[in-house]
């Protein structure tokens, strides 16, 4: 029996799975999000602490399984976010967050100290954005004082709940490509970026591969949740690492689009040789020796849910009644819309956006309104507005070469078969979908399952436990269809940019 637990951005989620990955059962404990200000986020790290325990007494519970048959954790978490701590471990101040976006000044001023933009993507192989680690130190620096002279240890989300756990400052290498402040080709830390940005070495944790057990569960916190005290705790990864690792996407061709609150395209890499450019990031992946590019777009099921808050009473209040999804009932009339919404396009960057843009001043748009769109006209929109954010990111994963023989639909949005037949359509390949829907706390179980010795690698992990379940076939008449319409789409961001910072 193994157990991940996954620290999202808007509850953490225990899993439990067995020998053979068959899914034991699940508890999810939400918390809040602050926006103390419009483009920060922030959270608690003591709530993800307090829902940590409570997911993972919830799940022994609820399954009543014997804790004492537990033999290793894994943690995946929210990527970027930056928790402070002070020489005794408390915190400092709340966690800023992966999708806050205040740090735009200490971006410039990172690539600066770098010495531009191409020593920069050099040594991290990636570009400063706002939403990274590094220059949430940097804004922590020149924005509040009193709290930076009092930093001791600098952690990302998940590496925080381990250090509850087991009392060890440790990450991993998937998370810790995600911080700026890691030289991703070598997997260490990059002491010449520390160095120009004048951040201590030792405020960094030590960093291990994924599958490596980081410490053992803390005699105290294992008596709080009834655990043997002792379980070995792996090293995990980033949400999309792990995700990754849950879905079998651990060598070339297959890749994963994930539609949760962000939009991500993820594909494998056998060598560091990501974007030169840096529009997509390259990170190591979970599997060691092995690294992964992705594409971010900041609103993807975000969007939809968006679009289902503000518009969507009539189906809310249907889904009340009915115990059906409000989602179905709003796709279900989209599905008669024409593709291509009659000329309807729409932008995604609710929340800005980060692949290919890196603006977070982008907005959302809806362009080409006529008197004959209603309702479903929009609903259809929006989802292939997201589809067209995502194909950015795929096209510039094809000028990479990477091969994409199937490309695997995970998360919420996943569960529209719609969308992805929109997904097949847009981006011309097919559209699959898993045996497990349990995303990145999946992919930790099973990286703890690695490293406690169940299984002999990720890549045998992978191959015993996740199945092919549905595939949409790309229908040519559409897909060239769509791909008109992508060139409309891609026309209008520029047309915009400018627009955009007069909004601001
Ligand atoms: C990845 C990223 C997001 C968060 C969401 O770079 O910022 O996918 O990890 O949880």
């Amino acid at each position: 029996m193994l157990l991940g637990v996954d620290i999202g951005t808007s509850g953490t989620k225990a899993l439990l799975i067995d020998d053979d990955g068959k899914v034991i059962g699940s508890s999810t404990v939400e918390y809040p999000l602050y926006t103390p200000f419009p483009s920060w986020s922030e959270q608690e790290p003591e709530d993800w602490w307090r829902a940590t325990k409570e997911a993972i007494l919830n799940v022994i519970s609820k399954t009543g399984v014997s804790p004492k048959l537990i033999k290793g954790i894994g943690l995946s978490g929210q990527m970027h976010g930056s928790v402070f701590l002070d020489a005794k471990g408390n915190v400092i101040r709340r966690a800023i967050l992966w999708n806050d976006q205040r740090t735009a000044k200490q971006c410039d001023e990172i690539v600066e100290r770098v010495g531009g933009v191409k020593r920069l993507l050099e040594l991290t192989l990636n570009l400063a954005l706002t939403g990274f680690t590094a220059p949430k130190i940097l804004w922590l620096r020149e924005n509040e004082p009193e709290n930076y002279s009092k930093v001791h240890k600098v952690l990302l989300p998940k590496d925080y709940v381990r250090f509850r756990l087991t009392g060890e400052y440790a990450s991993d290498v998937s998370d810790s490509s995600g911080t700026l402040l890691f030289d991703v080709k070598n997997r260490r830390w990059s002491k010449e970026m520390l160095n120009l940005l004048e951040i201590p070495e030792e405020w960094m944790p030590k960093v291990y591969e994924s599958p490596e057990i980081t410490g053992t569960l803390l005699p105290n916190v294992a008596e709080e949740l009834g655990l043997p005290s002792g379980i070995p705790v792996v090293g995990g990864g980033g949400d999309n690492a792990s995700q990754a690792v849950g879905s079998g996407i651990v060598k070339s061709g297959i890749l994963f689009v994930s539609l949760g609150t962000s939009g991500v395209i993820f594909a494998h890499l056998d060598t560091p040789e990501g974007d030169p450019e840096g529009r997509l990031h390259t990170f190591c992946h979970a599997v060691p020796g092995k690294w992964h590019t992705m594409g971010v777009m900041l609103s993807a099921g975000g969007s939809f849910r968006w679009f289902r808050d503000s518009f969507g009473d009539v189906e809310i209040e249907l889904s009340k009644w009915t115990g059906r999804d409000p989602y179905e009932f709003l796709t279900m009339e989209a599905e008669n819309v024409p593709p291509g919404s009659e000329g309807l396009i729409f932008l995604p960057y609710l929340t800005g956006e980060r692949t290919p843009h890196a603006d977070p001043l982008a907005k959302g748009v809806f362009a080409g309104i006529s008197l004959r769109h209603k309702k479903p006209y929009f609903v259809r929109a929006v989802l292939e507005g997201v589809a067209f954010g995502l194909r950015d990111s795929l096209e510039l994963m094809k000028n990479l070469g990477i091969e994409m023989k199937e490309i695997r639909a995970i998360a919420g949005g996943a569960r529209s078969k719609l969308w992805r037949q929109i997904l097949a359509d847009v981006f011309n390949t097919p559209i699959t979908t898993i045996n497990v829907t349990e995303g990145a706390a999946y992919g930790a179980a099973l990286l703890a399952g690695v490293g406690v010795g169940i299984y002999k690698n990720v890549e045998e992990a992978c191959d015993r436990v996740v199945k092919v379940m549905s595939l949409e076939e790309p229908n040519p008449e559409r897909a060239k269809m769509y791909e008109e319409m992508y060139g409309l789409y891609r026309e209008l961001y520029p047309l915009l940019k400018d627009y955009y910072r007069k909004l601001s």
